[in-house]
């Protein structure tokens, strides 16, 4: 079997054109904050393709560069002031901050009702709970649409996780119990992991690992997401073989082209969102 590839950057274009047009509609233009601390080269990429995207979309980005040692109270006044300007309808801190830096703290606060990237724990116990109205993370809903493009029923399928980040792996996991899907989430303690990888219908690798999945973890005909960016000599590697993985699957998202398009695509729908809730009579 050769799989078909889920092309998420043709994916990512058609959901972007359909908010271009809506925000065109909008009575003002809505801006994000993105948040960026320290100089990590990885996180500067991805704040610089997220503010492109903004401005392709209608979108107004505000980039925030701190320096690596900035103090958690800068830190937070600088939210504070972004949670109360209405100007701003949605605030992405980047991840990963500075050592020093409480991660969680942090990330509590930003106001729910502007937390386009889903990391407040409002908004991911709505997810747990399966209440409506929660802004759910972007690439976890990336993965989602991405696997809905298949066109097939996910209901009652096996879906294995590997990884169980807060950012990925573990709000992946909740999407896809919401899809009906039986969930197990593996992580580095898991035993037999090959065995149980070939019991997916549904494989999602979020290791950050090059190329850790490979055709003995794949069930034939299974679909395959790759949250993978892997920064090697030889270019960038997913978490999966790609090669070996094609041979075996029935869908595959390809690194790069599958889930980071439409992780970005994901956070423009978030601030989107946001700014229709914030902006509701
Ligand atoms: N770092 C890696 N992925 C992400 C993401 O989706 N959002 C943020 N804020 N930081 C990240």
């Amino acid at each position: 079997m050769t799989a078909q590839v889920l092309d998420g950057k043709k994916l990512a274009q058609s959901v972007r054109l359909g908010l271009k047009q809506k925000i065109a509609a909008f009575p003002q233009i809505p801006g994000l904050a993105v948040i960026i601390a320290g100089n990590n080269p990885a996180s500067e990429i991805y704040v610089r393709s997220k503010a492109k995207a903004c401005r392709e979309t209608g979108i107004i980005p505000y980039t925030y560069r701190l320096p690596a040692d900035t103090s958690a109270d800068e830190l937070l006044s600088l939210i504070q002031k972004l949670n109360a300007s209405p100007e701003i309808n949605g605030i992405l801190v980047q991840l990963p901050l500075p050592a020093h830096l409480d991660t969680t703290q942090i990330l509590g606060a930003v106001t729910p009702e502007k937390d386009v990237d889903g990391f407040h724990p409002l908004n991911a116990g709505l997810v747990v709970q399966k209440q409506a109205g929660a802004f759910l993370p972007c690439t976890p809903k990336g993965i989602i649409r991405l696997l809905r493009q298949t066109g097939k029923d996910l209901n009652g399928l096996n879906a294995v996780v590997v990884g169980r980040s807060q950012i990925v792996g573990l709000p992946a996991a909740h999407l896809l119990l919401n899809e009906n899907c039986t969930v197990t989430v593996a992580h580095s303690r898991t035993r037999g992991l090959a065995s149980l990888c070939r019991s997916a219908d549904i494989l999602v690798a979020a290791v950050g690992k090059p190329e850790f999945i490979t055709r003995d973890f794949i069930k034939p005909g299974a679909i395959i997401i790759d949250v993978g960016i892997n920064r090697t000599p030889d270019g960038l590697k997913g978490d999966v073989c790609f090669s070996e993985a094609i041979e075996t699957a029935s869908y595959i998202t390809p690194v790069p082209g599958g889930v980071g398009p439409m992780t970005i695509a994901m956070l423009l729908e978030n601030t989107c969102e946001a700014f229709l809730k914030q902006h509701r009579p």
